[in-house]
């Protein structure tokens, strides 16, 4: 018996897993929501036959693909993907997106800009009216990461944006690492005012690889409810 949250996250997973045809070129996105649409996709490849090549966007997501029999290409072997299907932090109402909790940011953002769609699949409680509360990642290259970190608070403190707080992420008692090799930073921002800029501003600094807000990007949420009621957000 699953958790409602678990629930949630499985329901939207398998409604998103409905909209992926024979013969797709499909993203698969990282985290706990992504896990279920890879094993629902995984099932329907199995015992339905479906035929599809899989675009992972982090290695544990490529380790899971693979044990549930779905074929695994890279993205160049791709070029460019029919839907990327990926999880979120958190939502708004112009499907803007937070991601990178679980530090994929970079290569799932990569995988859905060469995807003719992106379904974000995700449980309730990710929506929010303003994007913030969760505290927005950004991947910084290891080499002067300590500068970078200020560089980008002295940017928060000039863009007048609220809560500058900024924490570099640990993996224990060593700096996180994605797979890229790089470094994340945390930004506690509470409320985004201007995502778009925000953006644009942290990606203009020498150091930052890229950062967790996904703008424009996302054309449909499918949001999972603990009942097991879903629904469309596009
Ligand atoms: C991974 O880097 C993130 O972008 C995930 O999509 C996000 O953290 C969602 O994870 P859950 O589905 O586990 O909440």
């Amino acid at each position: 018996e699953l958790s409602p949250i678990d629930k949630a996250k499985f329901v939207a997973a398998k409604r998103a897993a409905d909209m992926v045809e024979d013969g797709m070129r499909v993203g698969l996105g990282t985290g706990s929501t992504a896990a279920w649409l890879v094993r629902c996709l995984g099932e329907m490849v199995r015992e339905d036959g479906l035929k599809i090549k899989g675009v992972p966007t982090s290695t544990r997501t490529a380790e899971l693909a693979r044990e549930v029999g779905i074929e695994v290409i890279s993205l160049d072997e791709a070029r460019w993907l029919d839907i990327t299907i990926d999880g979120a932090d958190e939502f708004d109402g112009d499907l803007n997106l937070i991601k990178g909790g679980g530090g994929a940011l970079l290569q799932e953002k990569i995988v859905a800009t060469a995807s003719d769609q992106m379904v974000v699949i995700a449980d309730v409680g990710k929506e929010v009216e303003t994007l913030g509360a969760f505290p927005l990642p950004v991947e910084v290259i290891p080499f002067g990461w300590q500068t970078t970190k200020a560089l980008i608070e002295e940017t928060l403190i000039s863009m007048d944006v609220l809560g500058r707080q900024t924490s570099l992420r640990m993996n224990g008692e060593v700096p996180f690492m994605t797979d890229e090799g790089n470094h994340i930073i945390d930004l506690h921002l509470s409320r985004i005012g201007n995502a778009r800029q925000l953006a644009m501003v942290l990606n203009q600094m020498p150091g930052v690889v890229e950062n967790g807000l996904f703008i424009d990007i996302c054309d449909v949420v499918v949001v999972g409810y603990g009942d097991g009621r879903v629904e469309l957000r596009d």
